[in-house]
């Protein structure tokens, strides 16, 4: 409590009787995944005297961020943006969570009160909003717009930590690992904030000074935080970064971040489960990598582009994450050339600049609507993807039935007619150009359905397949064996309670009770929203049958 104007949350304001109400609105991923897209009873967001002290509102979250609560009044239309003086910097340095904080505004209509956030309260029936529920749907009919990458953003607001001023990002998708680099940035001293005009504009503010690190309760959270490694070297010559766990696909080492940045002239200690870089100054150097690894690419990249003389890194990834962050940092001044090519030269240059840069669009959310339509049957629009990013997916696609046309700034996909089945194909996931690995979920969904035996080969992570036996169950017949998927194509699968064991599984299993007799109930549905905006909402827009439920008070 630091002064007059914050108050005891269960007192509630002098003219409303509590501030907004978000569950759990200290964890993002958790607050985000239980309310996003969904309205949500809300008392006090409004000015007093708008409506009667006590009455509940009616509030439709539109995005989260550790220091910031966007909403829309649903009787007025009007947004509300709920800034928290102490920018979310809570948690482990100390504070009680629970303590009220004094709330700032900006946007329209002003917010009067104060902002609280409670374990309780937010959603009707105070129940957990964490499972999709799904049933048989189809024909699909009509269009959805993919927002920004996933991959791509959580790097390029890394990337501002390179350059102290204001930068902005446009486009970026409104889900839980946004919310979380935003935590991570702003535990690191950076300020982050949304629209308040245009939501899914990114502001962040980097300070001259930063404290260079990443702790634990967010690496675990979200493996991508290790992309600070890079600029927090580049920028402070010092970053001390969690070690992140294993995941639901298995172990996944870092060594080649490691023996990258070593080329270029940082040392490595580990002890109590963090690492801690340093380096007097970076030298440019060749890095040769021995597998294409995206992250290690970019965390090298990031290093790169301050580094004193030449990099080149040979054997790069090229997913077009990896172009898009080489574009943003070519805005911010630095001199990059063969982005999105297996070799990437960086001139170092002596400083760079904040910079303004659009997000480009989720390839893997694209690919989770043609999944869909192919599951239904049926003709949609996906608005904003980009074939040229897609291409050897789409080949599959076509090879399996599925027609999909470039219109430009869109897809067109069409299902074989009402009658008309998929047919099985075999897939071997491959860094990119090859088909991703974050498309294979929903390739085996396909696949679970088609006619047919197809193959699916993972290559890239050896533990990607813990989803299977939550298709199983939905009587999937497939067989692993090593890191193939045999898929035996069946008439139709039946709906079933499962689990979302990652991101794009669980996409995967919504996309599967699309096409399952029945109700599927997905729980632990919080995964799917760390990387998809409005999945659910962007189904049903399309007429699938689906559905946010509650985990808990329902039959
Ligand atoms: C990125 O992960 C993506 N994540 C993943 O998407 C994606 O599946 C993956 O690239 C492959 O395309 C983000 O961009 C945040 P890698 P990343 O380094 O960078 C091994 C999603 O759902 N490896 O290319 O971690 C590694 O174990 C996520 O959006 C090492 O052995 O992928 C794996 O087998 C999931 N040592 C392979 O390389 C290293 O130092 C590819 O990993 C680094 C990686």
């Amino acid at each position: 409590m630091d002064g007059p104007a914050e108050w005891p949350r269960e007192q509630g304001s002098p003219d409303t009787d509590g501030g907004p109400i978000v569950d759990g609105l200290d964890d993002p991923v958790e607050s985000w995944s239980r309310v996003a897209g969904h309205r949500f009873d809300a008392k006090g967001a409004f000015p007093a005297g708008e409506r009667p002290v006590g009455e509940r509102e009616s509030v439709e979250l539109l995005a989260l961020l550790p220091n910031q609560v966007i909403s829309r009044h649903a009787k007025s239309g009007e947004n509300s943006v709920v800034h928290f003086m102490d920018h979310g910097r809570r948690g482990r340095s100390g504070g009680d969570p629970t303590v009220s904080r004094r709330a700032g505004v900006d946007g329209c209509p002003p917010v009067a009160g104060s902002a609280h956030h409670t374990e309780r309260v937010g959603i009707e029936g105070d129940a957990a909003v964490d499972v999709i529920r799904v049933r048989r749907s189809g024909p699909l009919e009509g269009s959805v717009r993919v927002a920004g990458a996933k991959n791509s953003a959580l790097k390029l607001m890394a990337a501002a930590v390179l350059a102290p001023g204001r930068h902005t990002l446009r486009n970026v998708p409104r889900i839980a690992d946004v919310a979380l680099m935003a935590e991570l940035l702003e535990r690191m001293g950076a300020t982050v904030s949304r629209g308040p005009d245009d939501l899914d504009v990114l502001t962040i503010d980097v300070p001259d000074v930063m404290d260079p690190e990443a702790p634990y309760d967010l690496v675990e959270k979200m493996r991508a935080s290790i992309v600070v490694l890079g600029p927090l070297l580049a920028r402070f010559g010092e970053a001390r970064v969690s070690v992140p766990g294993g995941d639901d696909f298995g172990h996944r080492p870092i060594d080649m971040h490691l023996r990258g940045l070593e080329d270029l002239g940082a040392t490595f200690t580990t002890s109590h489960g963090v690492i801690e870089g340093r380096v007097e100054r970076l030298l440019g150097a060749r890095v040769l990598l021995e597998y294409p690894s995206v992250g290690a690419t970019e965390n090298l990249l990031l290093a790169a582009v301050t580094a004193k003389g030449t990099t080149v890194i040979d054997n790069a990834a090229r997913e077009p994450e990896i172009a898009d962050l080489a574009a943003f940092l070519t805005a911010m001044g630095a001199e990059v050339s063969g982005g999105g090519g297996s070799t990437i030269t960086v001139e170092g240059v002596e400083r760079l600049h904040p910079a303004e840069h659009s997000v480009i669009p989720d390839r893997i959310e694209a690919a989770t609507y043609l999944a869909a339509v192919g599951m239904t049957g049926g003709s949609i629009a996906v608005e904003g993807a980009r074939v040229d990013h897609m291409e050897m997916l789409l080949d599959r696609l076509a090879a399996m039935g599925l027609r999909v046309d470039d219109g430009g700034d869109r897809l067109w996909a069409t299902a074989p007619g009402p009658t008309g089945r998929l047919v099985s194909v075999d897939v071997s996931t491959l860094p990119y150009p090859g088909v991703a690995t974050d498309y294979k979920p929903l390739l085996v969904a396909l696949l679970s359905v088609a006619d047919g035996v197809g193959i699916l080969t993972e290559n890239v992570f050896a533990g990607r397949f813990r989803y299977i036996p939550e298709l199983v169950r939905m009587g999937a017949d497939i067989r692993v064996e090593g890191h193939h998927a045999v898929v035996r194509g069946v008439e139709a699968l039946s709906g079933a309670p499962v689990r979302a064991p990652d991101i794009r599984a669980g996409a995967a299993l919504v996309v599967a009770g699309l096409a399952a007799e029945g109700e599927t109930v997905v729980a632990d549905a919080h995964h799917v929203a760390r990387g998809y905006q409005d999945l659910v909402g962007n189904l049903a827009r399309l007429g699938a049958d689906v559905a946010l439920g509650s985990a808990v008070g329902e039959a």
